[in-house]
């Protein structure tokens, strides 16, 4: 691997192995986002907690402070919302002469497994693997599901995780599931990072979701809604920054949240 590429990776996936990526991609299909409104106000007190956010180049150029110390991932697929027909019919919508010059650290791409646009989002993660590899930035492979939530089960995830890192993706995001995830990430040979998905009902079931993913073997989070929809997102940062690079545990979380919550 050459030098740049391990050095953007290094910058994603800390020197204990882990990682926390914080998005904020959420309007590029669902427009206004509950809490997301004025991303810059979002992101200031979450960022010391994280390691990476993951933005589109509009908010990016349009919100967020070039002097940002955080890498940068940039999402560069879309073209399509949730008022038209189908989430997955995903293009590449950023150029590889815009993803150097927003000086992206990596770039994100969805790929929709099983749908009607299957060939076409894989052949996107193929193109641009392609493009990036030639200048040293990873590709991270979002395995989306659009609208149907109950694919979320390791058969269908498994699947989708080696196929995106057979097409050349160095990072694999992908969902939690209760039953055989580390059957996800045995199948999968690049890291695979958990992402979140609607707020769940308990700030200890994000934690109890987490703490076993990372047990079983993924290197860290992608989790947005769960932090910044939360009541007090920077206690919930803080204690999944705990579980994701200080080994706490579900317990050693919930205290640390309620600590910070007061
Ligand atoms: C959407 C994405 C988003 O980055 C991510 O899934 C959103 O995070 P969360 O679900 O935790 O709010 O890739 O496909």
């Amino acid at each position: 691997m050459d030098w740049g590429m391990r050095n953007r990776l290094s910058k994603l996936i800390q020197s204990d192995g882990h990682c926390f990526f914080l998005p904020i991609d959420h309007g590029y299909f669902q427009g206004p986002t509950h809490c997301l409104e004025k991303p810059a106000k979002t992101i200031e007190p979450l960022l010391p907690y994280c390691d990476a956010l993951f933005v589109t180049r509009g908010v990016l150029r349009s919100c967020i402070n070039a002097g940002i110390s955080k890498p940068i991932i940039l999402r560069v697929s879309g073209g399509t919302s949730m008022a038209g027909k189908d989430l997955a019919n995903e293009g590449i919508t950023t150029s590889i002469e815009e993803i150097i010059r927003l000086n992206a650290t990596a770039v994100g791409v969805s790929i929709f497994i099983g749908s009607e646009y299957e060939r076409d989002t894989l052949l996107n993660l193929s193109r641009l693997v392609n493009e990036c590899e030639g200048y040293g930035i990873p590709v991270m492979a979002v395995t989306a599901v659009g609208r149907e939530m109950e694919k979320r089960e390791a058969r269908y995830l498994a699947l989708s995780c080696r196929i995106a890192a057979e097409l050349g993706a160095r990072v694999v995001k992908t969902y939690w599931c209760e039953k055989d995830f580390e059957k996800v990430v045995d199948g999968c040979p690049v890291p695979v990072v958990m992402a979140g998905g609607p707020k769940c009902r308990t700030e200890r079931e994000v934690f109890e979701f987490v703490y076993d993913g990372i047990q079983k073997g993924a290197v860290g989070i992608n989790l947005g809604r769960n932090v910044w929809q939360d009541s007090h997102p920077v206690a919930m940062a803080r204690a999944l920054q705990a579980i994701v690079h200080e080994n706490a545990n579900v317990e050693a979380a919930v205290e640390i949240y309620s600590g910070e919550a007061r």
